[in-house]
């Protein structure tokens, strides 16, 4: 039982119907149960350090009273809820606020395009206050909580959040909690020679400890960032910078930044964020002789804020941003008697490398085995599941896989960037090349998902028969992550098939990070056009607006779990999502050759009436002639239990 389930059963009745005189007494409940804990985990990292501890109920008292009202009786219908976040109502997009409308006033007048899609989750990527020109894409921020004035006002986005509660969009902002800007008010403070604020982070007088240090830290960004240490000319001093020179590690050795950046989050929360995404989690904690990633303390920091954020807004979901193998992925969803504990939701990387493998490879054999490693997650948790987002695909399969299949794992991993980027004749794929080494040929990839997937290609040479494929690819992708189990989350522009923007090539901030050509600029001109049904952004967000609606009306899709079926065809991927009423089967064929399934199978688990089937995907109906059922080249089959009945 986690916390969430404690808090339920305290609450009782009154979560039913709350009034507003039970919501302080509420609150005290969560507190009392959730205290012992906090405690435990802040003295494992903090012992002996009493004054800030003492601050902390205090403090979580005062922030749950500038917790707007309608906000404290929405995490009480959440917590009544439960697993709120894991209907299949939700579908979610990312995207860039300048990008995508200008600004936050140009979101607000976005809300029905959302509808129209039938998107309802959104992940805005930051908009707090951030240096002018190079920013890590808002990544190095100035301000947790302020909102930067080039995307707009407080009251913009106070109007913002409000306008999304009341059309039932959630959303997600970045919480950046591993470093902030060199710009920071504390980081200028520490540069200024201000003993407390350069305790905010990992200052060095010299270089003795910084190269112990490298000896075990790896380079996030080695091309433009090389090292984890940065000179401050001002003190004579070295600073931690993990990612980019202007990304100053936080020091959560020090309590200090856990109770300011404890405060900075509620704060963030109490404007109206359904879902905080921490950012780069797995490096929160540092220690000398190893790579300061997934360390144990860094569990129990990130345990900590959410104790602290579940006492004071219960319905605030975190969201983790660890693009780590998935072993230690699922450990952000907690572990023993932190399980269900740490983050609700985790991005599903592994699965996402796996399907842009599958499609380089057309074979699935990597995806079926690294899903087989996946270990299963709490109950109340939840994964995004995701095609491409504003970052690079890396390629960190578990070597032993690759192994197992008889490959090599390093010559593996450099075909798929050959594949990818542009170095191999015979591939449809334009994407861009990350972070190589060419010393030891490693790297990663960017590009949108319909130039990977071949459309800018096809568009350039005028074969209409490659436009095919690559939309049948789109198609597929989305429709796969669309039934999968978790939240699914669309990267803006994909639905419309945006290519590959190389304009980032001409700015003096963004030419040396690839990760621009896949963070286009939104094309309102192909929106305007969508009534035209033939053009081909028109037919993606099409296909996918209606793959969208059947998700939201198959509660088979909703919750975690997916029964995954290994039908004897290495080119094809089967897994089926349960439920009493409507299950569903979901047939994705990677080969560019036709493939098939055995008919008497899929039959008998209720997914063929005699020999007719209706391929929900694009609502066509077949019959099968023979004893084999046939998927065509990057073909999908959404299929329902024949009746709606439950499968076998
Ligand atoms: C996350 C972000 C990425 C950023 C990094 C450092 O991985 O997704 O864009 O560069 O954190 O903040």
């Amino acid at each position: 039982m986690n916390q969430v389930a404690i808090h339920r059963l305290l609450a009782g009745k009154s979560l039913a119907k709350p009034s507003k005189k039970d919501l302080p007494a509420l609150f005290e409940k969560r507190l009392a149960a959730n205290l012992t804990l906090i405690q435990d985990l802040y003295y494992s990292l903090y012992p002996g350090q009493d004054a800030a501890f003492e601050e902390l109920p205090g403090m979580l008292g005062k922030l749950f009273r500038d917790r707007p009202e309608d906000l404290r009786f929405q995490d009480l219908e959440r917590l009544n809820e439960g697993a709120w976040y894991q209907s299949e109502k939700w579908v979610g997009m990312q995207l860039y606020a300048d990008r995508f409308s200008g600004d936050i006033r140009g979101l607000i007048d976005k809300l029905p395009y959302f509808e129209k899609l039938g998107v309802n989750f959104l992940h805005v990527m930051p908009l707090t206050r951030q240096p002018k020109g190079e920013n890590d894409g808002g990544y190095a921020v100035s301000s947790h909580t302020e909102i930067d004035p080039r995307f707009g006002t407080e009251a913009d986005f106070l109007e913002f959040t409000g306008a999304c509660r009341e059309k039932g969009v959630c959303l997600m902002l970045d919480f950046v909690v591993n470093h902030t800007s060199d710009q920071y008010p504390w980081a200028q403070k520490a540069r200024e020679g201000d003993a407390e604020y350069a305790g905010y982070y990992y200052m060095f007088p010299d270089r003795t400890l910084p190269d112990l240090y490298e000896e075990t830290l790896p380079e996030i960004f080695p091309e433009t960032s090389p090292g984890n240490f940065t000179f401050i000319p001002e003190t004579g001093q070295w600073v931690m910078t993990v990612f980019n020179q202007y990304q100053w590690d936080l020091n959560y050795t020090n309590p200090r930044v856990f109770l300011a950046m404890l405060k900075n989050m509620v704060v963030l929360a109490n404007k109206g964020v359904d879902v905080l995404r921490f950012d780069a989690l797995a490096f929160l904690w540092k220690k000398l002789g190893t790579n300061s990633q997934n360390l144990p303390e860094a569990h129990q920091l990130i345990a900590l804020f959410r104790l602290c954020l579940q006492v004071v807004a219960p319905g605030v979901a975190i969201l983790a941003e660890a693009i780590v193998a998935p072993r230690e992925i699922v450990r952000y969803f907690g572990e023993g008697r932190l399980a269900g504990n740490e983050c609700e939701a985790a991005y599903n990387a592994t699965y996402m490398a796996c399907l842009w493998n599958s499609i380089a490879t057309k074979k699935t054999n990597l995806l079926y085995r690294s899903l087989a490693d996946i270990p299963s997650i709490p109950e109340s948790c939840s994964w995004i599941n995701y095609i491409r987002c504003h970052d690079d695909i890396g390629l960190g399969f578990d070597d032993r896989q690759i192994e197992a299949l008889g490959w090599n794992p390093a010559a593996h991993r450099r075909f798929l960037l050959d594949y990818y980027c542009q170095r191999l004749e015979w591939s449809p794929s334009r994407g861009v090349l990350f972070m190589y080494n060419p010393v030891t040929g490693d790297g990663r990839i960017t590009g949108s998902t319909a130039s990977l997937l071949g459309l800018e290609e096809a568009l350039d040479s005028g074969n209409a028969a490659d436009v095919e494929t690559a939309f049948d690819k789109i198609v597929m992708m989305y429709g796969v992550i669309l039934a999968s189990a978790g939240i699914p989350l669309i990267y803006a522009g994909d639905e419309i098939g945006m290519l590959n923007d190389y304009s980032y090539l001409r700015e003096k901030d963004k030419e040396n990070d690839s990760r621009w050509v896949n963070r286009p600029i939104h094309d309102w001109e192909a929106v305007a056009a969508l009534d035209d049904p033939n053009r081909l952004p028109s037919r993606i967000f099409s296909r996918l607006q209606s793959l969208i609606r059947l998700r939201r009306k198959l509660p088979s899709l909703g919750g975690g779990k997916s029964v995954l079926h290994h039908p004897g065809n290495e080119h094809l991927y089967v897994f089926e999502r349960k439920a009493e009423k409507g299950s569903l089967l979901v047939v994705a064929n990677f080969d560019e050759n036709p493939q098939v399934l055995n008919a008497t199978w899929v039959r008998n688990l209720g997914y063929l009436k005699g020999s007719a089937y209706t391929n929900l995907v694009d609502g066509t109906s077949h019959s099968v002639q023979s004893a084999l059922l046939e998927i065509r080249p990057y073909g999908l089959l959404w299929l329902k239990t024949v009746d709606g009945a439950g499968a076998k």
